[in-house]
């Protein structure tokens, strides 16, 4: 595999809300590389589907809606580089393949593939508009579900100063086409100054927490802090917390909802303390066809993940790291969910599949 270029870029002085983690420029795709935020900002050109899968593997591309839009993206990728290197019809479908299989977990990324696909005959006009399609529909989803779940915190936490919010990984700009889904929720409250502090949980191994969710929200001046994962329920059950508004990567039928490992720890300590746990996810999230969470795919990522820390090793040299990327929150957990078209409350019996008929 031939190694995409970088270029190094000043941070847009465009809000991160507008920033663009996965954009079409011309003849191949471009990245904003999430490995080397908040210290670097640069973009990756990826012109293969070999690059794009690397990309979405490595998590230079990450958040379930995003690798969503960049698989869409990859079946472009998959016939101009068809098209470049004289491959049959089965060699473009296989590197295609590739892409829909680069990360389990996230429903996202099959179901953009899946839309894209059958246009392929229809050639690479059609194929392009398709993906951007999805862009554009995501991005509206997100401003959609951001105000819908604003008003439903406001009116659920009954309270009438700025809100405490807890919230898990990463769910912004960078993780969808833009805007962002649980940040999105977050955002709408900030605009209407209803933002009293979020605790952004850190999000070990990878850190999209601190990396990311924070380097999203400094640069909106939205008040905030980092805690490691480990305090999330004590910081719950001292009743610093109003509510937790987390992102999903794929929600089955039953409302089971998989996401950034540590989510589940977050909604058991806020069962307990009685506050509200939203899950904030577009309807191309949530995944009918799969009947609960003992269905659903948990990726298991390289142990040393875990038993490294800024490129040094933490544990000893023969301890072997369990890196499971997600965790599945039981429904029962889950006091609603919102979506582009409203709110579910899973606490009164509404199931996901309302949401998509
Ligand atoms: O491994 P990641 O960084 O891709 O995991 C991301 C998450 O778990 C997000 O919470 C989820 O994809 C929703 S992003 C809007």
């Amino acid at each position: 595999m031939s190694q995409p270029a970088a270029t190094t870029a000043a941070i847009p002085a465009a809000a991160t809300a507008e920033l663009r983690a996965v954009e079409w420029s011309g003849d191949h795709l471009r990245l904003i590389d999430q490995t080397i935020l908040p210290h670097h900002f640069a973009y990756v050109e990826i012109r293969d589907t070999a690059q794009l899968v690397d990309a979405i593997v490595r998590l230079v591309v990450r958040g379930a809606p995003a690798i969503g839009a960049a698989g869409a993206y990859g079946v472009a990728l998959a016939m101009i580089e068809g098209e470049r290197e004289g491959w049959s019809r089965e060699q473009v479908l296989a590197a295609v393949h590739r892409v829909h299989e680069a990360r389990p977990t996230a429903v996202n990324l099959a179901v953009c593939v899946d839309r894209v696909l059958p246009h392929l005959d229809a050639g690479l006009p059609a194929v392009l508009a398709e993906a951007a399609a999805i862009q554009r529909e995501d991005i509206r989803a997100n401003k959609d579900m951001g105000v819908f779940g604003a008003d439903w915190l406001i009116a659920r936490t009954g309270l009438t100063r700025p809100l405490r919010i807890l919230t898990h990984c990463n769910t912004g700009a960078l993780a969808t086409a833009g805007w962002g889904t649980a940040l999105g929720v977050i955002r709408e409250l900030h605009a209407r100054q209803l933002v009293e502090l979020v605790y952004a949980d850190e999000t070990r191994p990878l850190l999209q927490g601190s990396r990311l969710t924070a380097w999203e929200l400094d640069y909106e001046g939205i008040a905030h802090c980092v805690q490691a994962d480990g305090a999330a329920a004590g910081t719950i059950l001292r009743g610093e917390v109003d509510a937790a508004v987390v992102g999903a990567d794929r929600i089955a039928a039953n409302g089971d909802t998989a996401n950034k490992v540590g989510t589940l720890g977050v909604a058991l300590a806020c069962a307990d303390a009685g506050i509200p746990f939203l899950v904030a996810a577009p309807t191309t999230t949530v995944d009918v066809a799969t009947a609960s969470g003992d269905d659903i795919h948990i990726e298991l990522r390289d142990g040393d993940e875990v038993v490294n820390y800024g490129g040094a090793r933490t544990a000893p040299p023969a301890t072997r790291g369990h890196n499971p990327a997600f965790d599945v929150t039981p429904g029962r957990l889950i006091t609603a969910l919102v979506t582009e078209r409203g709110v579910l409350d899973f606490g009164a019996g509404e199931l996901p599949g309302s949401h998509l008929a």
